[in-house]
C-alpha cells in the first residue's frame, strides 16, 4: 500500500539579509487512495511545499517518505528515476509539448527509460479514453480547449502507475464548470489508480472534492474539522 510521510519539514531560502522562512514545520501523513487540498494565501508556501514533496527541491530539515523510500538518501540519477516512476505531476499550466500530439505527450515520462514498450503506448491510450479524450490523440495541444489540456496533463500523470498525484492549481486557468469536470476526474483516476493525491489551490470547489482539507498559514498547517 503506498503511503506518503511527511515529517516537521521545514523550507528556508536564502536571502543577502535573514534567510526567508516559509515552512516551519509541516507534518501529515497520507495512504494510497486518500486525498488532501492544501489552501492558504498567495505567497504562503505552497508550491514551495508540494515541490519539496515532489522531490524537486529539498527540504532545509525535516524528512519524506515514500513507501518507505527517503528520497534524500537517494543519488541525483536515483532520484531522478524514483520521481519518474513514483510521482505524477499537474500544474496550473499543463506543460505539454505543442509539437508533440497528445498521444505522444501522455508518453513523455516513459522517454527516460529507453524505447516506449507497445504497452505504454496502450495504456497512453487507455488512459486517454478515461479521460475522454479518445478521438483528440492525434491533436495537437493547441488545438485542445484548456480543460482538454487539463485532462491530457493528467493521463501524462499517471502513465508510469505513481503511488504520488501532485497537483499545483490544476483548474487555475479553468472556468467553474471545466474547473469541476477537471477535479471529478482528478479524484476518479486517483481512486482507479489506488495513487495519494495532493492538491494545492485557491478554489473552494475543487477544496471541497477532497476528504481531508488543509490551511497554510504562517509555515504551519492547519487540518478543517480535525
Ligand atoms: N527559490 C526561491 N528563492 C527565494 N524565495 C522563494 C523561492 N521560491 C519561493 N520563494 C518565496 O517563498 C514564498 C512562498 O512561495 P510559494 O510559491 O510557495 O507560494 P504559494 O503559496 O504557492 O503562492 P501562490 O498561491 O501565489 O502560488 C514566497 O514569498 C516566495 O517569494
Ligand atoms: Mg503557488
Amino acid at each position: 500500500m503506498p503511503k506518503l510521510k511527511v515529517e516537521h519539514l521545514t523550507k528556508q531560502f536564502p536571502t543577502r539579509t535573514d534567510p526567508l522562512i516559509v515552512l516551519r514545520g509541516v507534518s501529515f501523513e497520507l495512504k494510497s487512495r486518500q486525498n488532501l487540498a492544501i489552501l492558504g494565501p498567495s505567497g504562503s508556501g505552497k508550491s514551495t511545499l508540494l515541490n519539496l514533496i515532489g522531490t524537486l527541491e529539498p527540504p532545509t530539515s525535516g524528512r519524506i517518505l515514500l513507501d518507505g523510500v527517503d528520497p534524500a538518501t537517494l543519488r541525483p540519477r536515483q532520484l531522478a528515476a524514483f520521481r519518474n516512476r513514483q510521482i505524477g505531476f499537474v500544474f496550473q499550466d499543463h506543460g505539454l509539448l505543442p509539437h508533440c500530439s497528445v498521444l505522444e505527450n501522455v508518453l513523455v515520462p516513459c522517454l527516460a527509460n529507453g524505447p516506449v514498450e507497445p504497452a505504454k503506448i496502450e495504456r497512453a491510450s487507455l488512459l486517454l479514453r478515461r479521460v475522454g479524450l479518445a478521438d483528440r490523440a492525434e491533436h495537437r495541444p493547441a488545438e485542445l480547449s484548456g480543460g482538454e489540456r487539463q485532462r491530457a496533463a493528467i493521463a501524462r500523470a499517471l502513465i508510469n502507475r505513481p503511488s504520488l498525484l501532485l497537483a499545483d492549481e490544476p483548474t487555475g486557468n479553468l472556468d467553474r464548470t471545466n474547473g469541476r469536470l477537471v477535479g471529478e476526474l482528478l479524484v476518479e483516476m486517483q481512486r482507479q489508480e489506488s495513487a495519494i493525491l495532493i492538491v494545492v489551490t485557491h478554489s473552494g470547489q475543487l477544496a471541497e472534492m477532497m476528504a481531508r482539507r488543509c490551511e497554510l498559514d504562517e509555515g504551519r498547517l492547519r487540518e478543517e474539522n480535525k
